[in-house]
C-alpha cells in the first residue's frame, strides 16, 4: 500500500490542529502507520528540505522548524493514492491560494506558517519516510476498514 510522510509543523501544533489534522486524515479513510513528536535537528530539516537551498526563506524555514517553540508531529499514513490525495488535501503552498476546504485554506493564512507538511510524490515519500523514522518505528497493521476503504471493484 502506498505511504506519505505528513508533518504538522511548530505553528500547526502551537494552534492546537494536532487533532483536527488527524481527524481528517483519519475520516477520508487513511490508516496511521507512524507518528511522534520530535524537534527536528537543523541536520534533519536542511535534509528534508534540501531542495529549497539557496532560497532566501531557507534559514527562516530551518529555524521555524528547529527552533523548539513546538516539536513537530511527523506521520506516515497509508492508503489508496495517499501521496496525491495528502497533497489535496493540504491545499496549495501559499494559503492565498489554496481551495477552500482545505487545510491550508481553512486553517492559516501566511505561506511562511502554512502548519503543514505533505510528501509531492513517490520518491519524496520515500525519502522523507527513511529521514524521519527507523523501520521499527513503522507500525504494520490491518485495518478492519480497509475492506470498505480500499475495494477496486
Ligand atoms: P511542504 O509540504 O512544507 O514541503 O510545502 P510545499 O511542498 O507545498 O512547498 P515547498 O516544498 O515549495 O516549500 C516548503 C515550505 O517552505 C512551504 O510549505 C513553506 O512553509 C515554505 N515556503 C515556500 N515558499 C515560501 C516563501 O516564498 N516564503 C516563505 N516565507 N516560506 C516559503
Ligand atoms: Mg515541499
Amino acid at each position: 500500500q502506498e505511504r506519505t510522510f505528513i508533518a504538522v509543523k511548530p505553528d500547526g501544533v502551537q494552534r492546537a490542529l494536532v487533532g483536527e489534522i488527524i481527524k481528517r486524515f483519519e475520516a477520508r479513510g487513511y490508516k496511521l502507520v507512524g507518528l511522534k513528536l520530535t524537534v527536528p535537528s537543523k541536520a534533519l530539516a536542511g535534509k528534508h528540505y534540501a531542495d529549497l537551498k539557496g532560497k532566501p526563506f531557507f534559514n527562516g524555514l530551518v529555524d521555524y522548524m528547529t527552533n523548539g517553540k513546538a516539536p513537530v508531529v511527523a506521520m506516515v499514513w497509508e492508503g489508496k493514492d495517499v501521496i496525491r490525495q495528502g497533497r489535496r488535501m493540504l491545499g496549495a503552498t501559499n494559503p492565498l491560494e489554496s481551495a477552500p476546504g482545505t487545510i491550508r485554506a481553512d486553517f492559516c493564512t501566511a505561506i511562511g506558517r502554512n502548519i503543514i507538511h505533505g510528501s509531492d510524490s513517490y520518491e519524496s515519500a520515500l525519502k522523507e519516510i527513511t529521514l524521519w523514522f527507523n523501520e521499527n518505528e513503522l507500525a504494520d497493521w490491518v485495518s478492519a476498514n480497509a475492506e470498505w476503504t480500499d475495494a477496486d471493484n
